[in-house]
């Protein structure tokens, strides 16, 4: 973490013990987690915290595992903490309010298993290259000035194009997706309103429903469509099926591939070496993207406790949450040798960041594309840049973590 950066803060009480009392909006945790989890994991690898109503965190790669391989006593009804901690009757297992994510087995694997052809090859490949064009055309937008924000002017703009593309939505509504997310994933701590979430959801809903009357009118070749058409057990998806899986798709495909790129760019910024070797060595690019979204992984999920058991000498409680930090797994020395550096051609590289278990990424391919795009434009048109303004990089907190301002400054490639 450079020194000085700082983060997009948090609206309740400052954390005064991480093993008793951490909250993951807390500024800290957003500026450099890192440290947190490293004492954690020394002094109690399950921390708890009376915020949120009763939050318990793992810290080690092996307890992460443990938990998200295990549906019995955890449930993925919520996977968002919120001070509004939703009991069974709100969110009825085992569908839940955006299936798959919220889906509990058996009906996860059937709600996964129909969306695994939209999210094949093919279909990734068909979107390379508008990604491709995107990043070119945002990259022209910043020629000729000396410094600009990588993260709001770049890497932000490129993930919500690429996935209102992938829904069949209007292009231009792609920028009005962000603030609904920001409230969603980032101000957690309600003091936003629930009165505000509450009537953000309802426009979002509305949004949808509109957007799936329009593609039922007019089939395209696009994700609303083949929702529309999709069949589970020979019976078309609910309405609700369908809106809370576009809605997920959109909150799942935004925030995370927006925060990938930004780390992976302020990590380039900050090591001339691996920059340079990575634009003299396009042919590390398949590990590099790996190792950089295990060392910068975005992603910290939750699970609501199903029932009262004891896991590893804790008393969990039903209806408490647990976030399942799977960043900090991918930063156990227990798993990863020299987990703190980044090894651009590091060979065996297992990493948490797209999930692990049963509800693992199923955007995995479309947001290394994006990632690997993204970082391909960039070095090819600006090989060579560092950060402005160290200080003036702020980090998202809650659960999907990265840059949302990153000053760079470009320097002049030498010729000759
Ligand atoms: C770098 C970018 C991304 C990261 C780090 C990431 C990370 C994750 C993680 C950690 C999970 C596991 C959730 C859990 O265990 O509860 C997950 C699930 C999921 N992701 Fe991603 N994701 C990214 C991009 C995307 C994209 C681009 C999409 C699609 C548009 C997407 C769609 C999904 C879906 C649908 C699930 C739920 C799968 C299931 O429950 O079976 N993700 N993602």
């Amino acid at each position: 973490m450079s020194e000085g950066a700082s983060a997009v803060t948090s609206r309740h009480p400052p954390v005064e013990d991480w093993a008793t009392d951490f909250d993951h909006t807390d500024a800290a945790w957003a500026a450099d987690p890192y440290p947190i989890w490293a004492d954690l994991r020394g002094r109690c690898p399950v921390a708890h915290s009376d915020r949120y109503g009763g939050t318990w965190l793992p810290v080690t790669h092996e307890l992460v595992s443990e938990v998200a391989y295990d549906t019995e006593h955890f449930t993925s009804r919520s996977v968002v903490v919120s001070e509004d901690r939703p009991g069974p009757d709100d969110l009825p297992a085992p569908i839940g309010l955006s299936p798959p994510i919220t889906s509990d087995p058996p009906f996860h694997a059937v709600a996964r298993g129909m969306l695994l052809p939209a999210f094949g090859p093919r279909a990734i490949a068909a979107v390379e290259p508008f990604t491709r064009d995107l990043c070119r055309e945002l990259l022209a937008q910043t020629e000729g000035q000396a410094s600009f924000d990588a993260a709001t002017e770049y890497a932000r703009h490129i993930p919500v194009r690429v996935i209102v593309r992938f829904l069949g939505f209007p292009a231009e509504d792609a920028d009005s997706f962000r603030q609904f997310i920001r409230l969603v994933l980032e101000d957690v701590d309600t003091s936003a309103g629930d009165e505000a979430r509450e009537a953000m959801f309802a426009e979002l809903d509305a949004y949808m429903d509109a957007q799936i009357d329009d593609h039922i009118a007019r089939p395209r070749d696009d994700l609303t469509s083949f929702l529309i058409d999709a069949e589970i057990g020979g019976a078309k998806l609910s309405r609700e099926h369908i809106r809370g899986t576009m809605i997920l798709l959109m909150i799942a495909g935004i925030d995370t591939t927006w925060s990938a790129i930004g780390a992976s760019l302020w990590h380039l910024a900050r090591h001339p070496g691996d920059r340079r070797r990575l634009a003299a060595e396009p042919e590390l690019m398949g590990t590099a993207v790996e190792e950089l979204l295990r060392a910068y992984a975005p992603v910290t999920m939750a699970r609501l406790v199903a029932q009262d058991f004891d896991f590893h000498g804790r008393p969990l409680k039903e209806g408490d949450w647990l976030l399942l930090p799977f960043p900090a797994a991918n930063r156990d020395p227990a798993f990863f040798a020299d987990p703190d550096v980044v090894r651009l051609d590091r060979a065996t590289n297992r990493h948490a960041a797209f999930g692990l278990g049963r509800h693992r990424c199923l955007g995995s391919h479309l947001a290394r594309m994006e990632l690997r795009v993204a970082i391909e434009e960039w070095l090819a048109c600006y090989p060579d840049f560092e950060l402005a303004d160290p200080a003036a990089v702020t980090w998202s907190g809650g659960q999907v973590r990265g840059p949302r301002a990153l000053p760079v400054r470009i320097r002049p490639v030498r010729t000759g």
